[in-house]
């Protein structure tokens, strides 16, 4: 589980959704300023994850030992994007400028992440599409000659996968809707296949 949050600095951070503490969940806590403060016993956490106050004990300043767990977070494309192997950056395509995107939908197919990728490469999505880029996070369409469509791929677990899409192009604002609809019948799609089984 992950905790995702904003100070008031800007960046968005993801970090392990445990409070060092107690381990009460961090996303149930509460943004001060630049600092994220854990529901619980009010310990409070600056942006690099080291806790910066202890409430019971305000004389105290917390041992460097006392830090929150983070994982590379990056916004773009009005998707953020990170790495749970901790091994590099968040894997986010380079298609440029963040401007012009536009958010379709999120949602969550019970199938995984190979199965739902396959099926989006050969979905109807109401005009002639083609596959632009292709990496294990993301999949690039083109939509008829003035859109292009972009699918975040979220493996959740090893069978249910989060699947969210933005547009962008001269026709994405009008088409949002339909593409929304579309991706509801894309993982009705999905879903039923499995049932088959
Ligand atoms: S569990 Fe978070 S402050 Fe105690």
């Amino acid at each position: 589980m992950l905790a995702m949050w904003r100070g008031e600095d800007g960046p968005v951070r993801i970090w392990e959704d445990r409070c060092p503490h107690r381990g009460m969940r961090l996303s149930f806590g509460f943004v001060r300023g630049d600092a994220l403060r854990c529901i619980y016993h009010g310990w409070s956490y600056r942006t690099d994850g080291q806790c910066i106050e202890i409430p019971a004990h305000p004389e105290l300043t917390p041992p460097k030992t006392i830090c929150a767990s983070s994982y590379p977070a990056e916004s773009r494309y009005g998707i953020v994007w990170t790495n749970l192997e901790r091994g590099g950056p968040a894997p986010f395509p380079d298609l440029g400028p963040d401007e012009g995107w536009l958010p379709v939908r999120s949602l969550y197919v019970n199938r995984p992440a190979g199965q739902v990728e396959a099926a989006v490469e050969s979905f109807d999505f109401g005009a002639p599409s083609s596959i632009r880029l292709k990496n294990p996070s993301a999949i690039l369409l083109g939509i008829g000659s003035q859109m292009e469509m972009l699918l975040a791929i979220q493996p959740v677990n090893a069978d249910r996968t989060g699947l969210h899409a933005v547009v962008r192009g001269e026709n994405a604002s009008a088409a949002r809707a339909d593409l929304a609809r579309r991706m509801q019948h894309l993982r009705a799609e999905i879903e039923a296949e499995r049932e088959k089984k």
